[in-house]
């Protein structure tokens, strides 16, 4: 039996909640999934692998693995239907929109997984979201470029095939690289869960009134569009960009410590980790590995990425306050370097982590002392009135 960690989070609230799936210290930079600490799960596991961790509490044998990958991969086509969707949005609709509004209607389609009292419910719409969310993803980006969907395949698995689906065009297909691959498996492990972030509070907030599991998932995708969220990503580049030149850091890190200036030094800091963000030192390795393959290995975002880090390190003020890079800091610049346009980082950060809203979703509705989520306010309002007539006002 794990030891139980148990710390005293400093306040009682309607709002925290009993999770015995992610684990975080924060002031060490410590994360576990299920015990296990994510720098090993990154190094030797492979993401669904760490989605059945994540949904059952333990790593699977062989068999289980071998099983639980055939009945996502067989779940990896969406309804021929839904395409319709996609062609009422605009072209230059963001992804994130179109994810938000497709996943949500997925329970239109779908009505044999949203009984969520039901098991085998549960269990069908576990698998269906964690498979088809790639595909949806995929076909929201091939929508906003104007090319044809691409379907996927079950010869390959979980990141070729998302790869593959954004990539491939009938004139060509494409050939999965399999270290891309490993690099795009390790982001999506990188991104899989943390615990009671905002958008996994949303959902087991959505979840505690009994709405079905897609429409819950859905409310998840759309607070994590977020630029202080899961559009960090995107926004972490863009600064990045804004910087421009090692020679402007000194200016840019003055204007991210200026209040009164709107720049802000995206990817950097953390509600919860006052150290590094263990996600975003394997994630700067992966970034070496990957632009070393791509032959830009000089890539300039990424050596004014890591000078930025170098300087900032040294600055009291970042010091002072424990930003340190998060996982977004370096995320973006693999992704751009893999062929993904920025509207797209947010939407593969969703194809991650509904993994781990679909787990703490699970543990919710089959906890029998599960309540619906109802925080409490602090009132500081005005005292008791009475109604004053619009003439005497
Ligand atoms: C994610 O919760 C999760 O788990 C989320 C996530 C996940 O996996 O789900 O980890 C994903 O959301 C990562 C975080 C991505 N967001 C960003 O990178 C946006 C940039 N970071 C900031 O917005 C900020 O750091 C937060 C919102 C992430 C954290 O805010 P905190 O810890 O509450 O800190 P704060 O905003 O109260 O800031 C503390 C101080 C302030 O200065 P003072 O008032 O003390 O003078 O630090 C400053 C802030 O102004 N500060 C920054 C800064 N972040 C905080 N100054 C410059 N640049 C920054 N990035």
């Amino acid at each position: 039996q794990a030891d139980v960690f148990t710390y005293d989070p400093g306040f009682t609230s309607t709002a925290s909640c009993d999770s015995a799936i992610t684990y975080i210290d924060g002031e060490e930079g410590i994360l576990l999934h299920r015990g296990y600490p994510i720098d090993q799960l990154a190094e030797k596991s492979h993401f669904l692998e760490v989605c059945y961790l994540l949904l059952y509490g333990e790593l699977p044998t062989a068999a289980q693995l071998e099983d639980f990958e055939s009945r996502v991969t067989n779940h990896t086509m969406v309804h021929e239907q839904m395409h319709r969707f996609f062609t009422g949005f605009r072209r230059d609709a963001h992804p994130m929109a179109i994810m938000t509004g497709v996943v949500g209607a997925m329970s239109a389609f779908y009505h044999d997984s949203t009984d969520i009292h039901d098991p085998w419910h549960r269990e069908v719409a576990s698998i269906r979201l964690i498979a088809k969310m790639p595909t949806i993803a995929a076909m929201a980006y091939k929508y906003s470029i104007g090319q044809p969907f691409v379907y996927p395949r079950n010869d390959l698995d979980f990141a070729g095939n998302f790869l593959r689906m954004c990539f491939s065009v009938p004139a060509e297909d494409y050939q999965v690289n399999p270290i891309l691959s490993r690099a795009m498996d390790r982001i999506f492990t990188l991104h899989a869960d943390h615990e009671q972030n905002a958008s996994t509070s949303t959902v087991r907030l959505a979840s505690s009134s009994g709405a079905n599991p897609f429409a819950c998932i859905a409310a998840g995708i759309a607070c994590l569009w977020g630029p202080a969220h899961g559009g960090a990503n995107q926004a972490a580049l863009e600064s990045l960009k804004e910087i421009g030149t090692p020679d402007r850091i000194p200016e840019m890190l003055a204007r991210a410590k200026d209040k009164d200036d709107p720049f802000r030094l995206m990817g950097f800091g953390h509600r919860v980790y006052k150290n590094f963000d263990p996600r975003a030192k394997v994630m700067k390795q992966s970034a070496d590995e990957v632009l070393d393959l791509l032959g830009v290995e000089n890539n300039p975002i990424l050596a004014v990425a890591k000078e930025v880090e170098k300087q900032a390190l040294a600055d009291d003020y970042f010091v002072d306050r424990k930003l340190f890079p998060n996982v977004d800091f370096y995320s973006g610049i693999i992704l751009e370097a893999m062929g993904f346009p920025t509207s797209m980082f947010t939407p593969i950060f969703a194809v991650s982590r509904t993994v781990g809203w679909v787990s703490q979703w699970k543990e919710m509705i089959e906890d029998p002392a599960m309540k619906i989520g109802r925080p409490r306010q602090l009132y500081t309002g005005p005292s008791q009135r009475d109604y004053v007539d619009v003439e005497n006002r």
